[in-house]
């Protein structure tokens, strides 16, 4: 059952370029340079109607939503706000009529989510399900949804079902961007995007064997920073959150300029701050951020795109992906977070499949 992997969260981790290829399996449509969906349930008519999104989940589906932000604001110019759903739930917020609720959710079960999505379709709002779990309670009291068809995910740490979900999002960003603005080819380069994101997966994953030496460098470090700019901001939380759950050590995601606001202060040679900083409309801006960090004296580990030179020369180690469109950034970069997680935690003797105090799915408030 686990072919091989010495635990389910190795194995999900593998998986990936499969999930990512299966989140968007029939739904790339060339002729119409769009997206598809089989279960939207609402005709052009009224998704053209939709003039805002809330998108509201919990945890690692809460950071695939912020990537949704960035992607579907930029590619579809349509206002999105990401909200917790224990807040959403009790938070009372005023919303267009013709605002569009998508519940991210891996299990279709976390009990805030539930709750915000019968807040929101109480008060008339259409809801759609963004789930993994075929048939779960999200995904049947929903209005409407698309599935991830990532497979069962037993580790509890979510790793291939946020990329997947990561997919699900650039998939409406492109289609709700054809609805309204976006051009015949701007559409078709979006899905030649996608089209190369599945490899660039699987050669992402060849970081494997550097994350372990990395790891074992770092794996007695007791606090670690996250930081990354626009959409690998929400990679920077998510990387932290990785680390956290499953290795118990303290860890903080930033934008990378808001260090200078306060989390600089934790910065010394036993603080190391991953980058995540492939090239990108502000990487020159990222770099100086590095720089900062460095001039410190903080140990700085960097995701880099494959032949960048410049970070290389100033960080102390360096993780290399293939270069990709900037709205699939997160999803490639999400590879060597994992795996770096995964072997600290490995390291420190942690139950990386069961970490303590967690659950696959909360089905309590
Ligand atoms: C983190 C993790 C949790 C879940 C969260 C939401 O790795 O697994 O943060 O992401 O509990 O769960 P779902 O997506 O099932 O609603």
């Amino acid at each position: 059952e686990l072919g091989g992997f010495p635990h389910f969260m190795l194995k999900e981790i593998f998986e990936q370029p499969e999930t990512v290829r299966n989140a968007m399996r029939g739904r790339l449509d060339r002729d119409a340079a769009t997206a598809k969906f089989g279960g939207l349930n609402l005709t052009p008519q009224q998704l053209r109607a939709i003039d805002r999104f809330v998108l509201t989940a919990c945890g690692t589906s809460w950071h695939s939503a912020l990537v949704g932000e960035y992607m579907i604001e930029t590619l579809a110019r349509v206002p999105v706000e990401v909200e917790y759903a224990s807040e959403l739930r009790y938070r009372n917020p005023p919303l267009t009529p013709t605002t569009l609720l998508f519940a991210l959710t891996q299990s279709g079960e976390t009990i805030d989510t539930l709750a915000a999505l019968r807040e929101m379709k109480r008060k008339g709002h259409p809801t759609m399900a963004i789930c993994n779990v075929v048939g779960s309670t999200i995904a049947r009291e929903a209005d409407g949804g698309i599935y991830l068809h990532a497979g069962p995910e037993i580790g509890v740490a979510s790793t291939k079902a946020y990329t997947s979900q990561c997919v699900v999002m650039a998939l409406l960003a492109l289609h709700f961007g054809r609805l309204h603005h976006l051009s015949y080819e701007a559409g078709l380069r979006i899905i030649d995007d996608l089209e190369r994101l599945p490899e660039q997966v699987e050669k992402a994953l060849e970081t494997n064997a550097e994350c372990r030496r990395i790891a074992a460098k770092y794996a007695g470090c007791e606090n670690f920073l996250y930081l990354g700019r626009l959409y690998n901001f929400p990679t920077a939380l998510e990387g932290a959150l990785k680390l956290k759950e499953i290795s118990y050590i303290h860890a903080e995601g930033y934008p990378a300029a808001e260090m200078k606001h306060g989390p600089i202060a934790l910065v010394d040679e036993h603080t190391p701050s991953v980058f995540i900083v492939p090239r990108c409309g502000v990487y020159d801006k990222v770099v100086a951020n590095v720089e900062e960090i460095k001039a410190r004296g903080g140990p700085v580990i960097a995701i880099v795109e494959e032949g960048d030179h410049e970070v290389a020369q100033i960080a102390d180690d360096v993780l290399e992906i293939p270069a990709t469109a900037d709205f699939l950034q997160p999803i490639v970069a999400a590879i060597p977070l994992q795996l770096l997680a995964y072997h600290i935690a490995v390291l420190r003797g942690c139950d990386v499949d069961k970490p303590r105090n967690l659950a696959k799915s909360v089905t309590v408030e």
